[in-house]
């Protein structure tokens, strides 16, 4: 026999940015971080999850390859859940599983991305490092489920951490704030909701995806030198980070655009200056600038050959221009430009504004990057 459950994970973009740990088994951070989790149907992963007794070890595909589970992380979200599982029936098939058989069974997890292939992100080692937390938080979600953990959303986000830091945000939509904690064992290092998924509708995010495959520091090796070495880290973690989460929790409170897309994009400055502050440097915005952009909107996706700078000068020029900001950016640790606009009318302009300096796709390549609501 095999039992499966499947389940759907969003991704989250942080607006305050998680840059360091100071335990490493754990995953606890060295500040708190603020995200916004997307809508599942725009950008998730969606893993399957089996059990059987045929199984001889746990495997786990992601996006149709198969990737190594020798990985600490998975190992331990993995034995997080079995510590956690409980009985689990099937009586039309006559299965019983009982809490202490798991130990001895192992799990089959195959996910996928909803990004669009054709964008180059899912093979690419940037589509990894960006989707590579949501599939480890679906991990531990999915064989949650199958395996009967009946535990608070605090716990599974407790358990997503120890897979991915960034993933633990997912659990809730909306805006998510990831306390840092201060206890040792982590307990007090969880997600929590500042806002639910209606609070701030007017919102549009667009994604910018780089169609690359140059070679880049994975977020993990990054933060460990940046703790190792970068003395901006420090100040950021315990001044800077400390007061924009109070700032940041203020404005989405308040619905504060100009306030939010200021601290949105002070922190990715900040954040992309500590890599600069990291020996080695990791240039992280370098790697991206000089590279062909394809501009995948949630909404609606398009091709744009450009500059990575160019958008963010044209964010900067057109902010500045009007007086107060009009539209948001933020990068991860990754080529992918975010921007963040505060309703449909000026995510239309911003649209219209990149398709000025970009020229648009073809009809052909339109139809393969048409994603979700298309009215945009
Ligand atoms: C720049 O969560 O991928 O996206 O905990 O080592 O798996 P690990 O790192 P990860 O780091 C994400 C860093 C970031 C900022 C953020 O999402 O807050």
């Amino acid at each position: 026999w095999v039992l499966m459950a499947t389940a759907r994970s969003p991704t989250n973009i942080a607006v305050i940015k998680y840059w360091g740990k100071r335990d490493e088994t754990l995953i606890l951070p060295v500040n708190g971080s603020i995200s916004v989790t997307l809508e599942p149907s725009h950008l998730s992963a969606t893993t399957t999850v089996a059990v059987s007794p045929s199984f001889d070890r746990d495997r786990m595909w992601l996006n149709g390859k198969e990737i190594l589970l020798s990985g600490g992380r998975y190992q331990s979200c993995l034995r997080e859940i079995r510590r956690r599982a409980e009985d689990v029936k099937d009586e039309e098939r006559g299965i019983c599983i009982k809490r202490e058989d798991w130990e001895g069974l192992h799990v089959h997890i195959a996910s996928f991305n909803n990004f669009p292939t054709a964008a180059g992100l899912a093979s690419s080692a940037a589509g990894f490092a960006c989707l590579g937390n949501v599939t480890l938080f679906m991990c531990s979600f999915c064989p949650c489920k199958l395996m009967n953990v009946k535990e608070e959303t605090t716990e599974l986000s407790s358990i997503a951490r120890q897979g991915s830091g960034s993933a633990c945000r997912s659990l809730y939509g909306g805006f998510v704030k990831w306390a840092m904690g201060n206890k040792e064992d982590g307990s007090d290092s969880i997600a929590v909701q500042l806002a639910n998924e209606t609070h701030w509708e007017d919102l549009v995010i667009l994604i910018a995806v780089v169609c690359s495959r140059q070679k880049e520091t994975s977020s993990t090796t990054g933060m460990r030198e940046s703790v190792e070495t970068s003395s901006l880290l420090q100040y950021r973690s315990q001044v800077v980070v400390p007061r924009r989460l109070i700032q940041m929790e203020e404005a989405i409170q308040k619905r504060d655009f100009p306030s939010f897309a200021k601290l949105t994009c002070a922190d990715s400055n900040q954040f992309h200056s500590v890599c600069l502050d990291t020996s080695p440097p990791i240039f992280y915005m370098n790697d991206t600038s000089h590279r062909h952009v394809q501009l995948c909107f949630l909404i609606y996706c398009i091709y744009v050959h450009g500059e990575i700078r160019l958008i963010i000068g044209l964010v900067e020029r057109w902010n500045q221009f009007e007086g107060t900001p009009q539209v948001a950016y933020t990068y991860d640790a990754g080529p992918n430009a975010v921007l963040i606009a505060p309703n449909r009318k000026v995510a239309r302009l911003l649209l219209q504004r990149m398709l000025f300096y970009f020229p648009p796709p073809s009809e052909k390549e339109l139809d393969s990057y048409v994603l979700g609501d298309t009215s945009i």
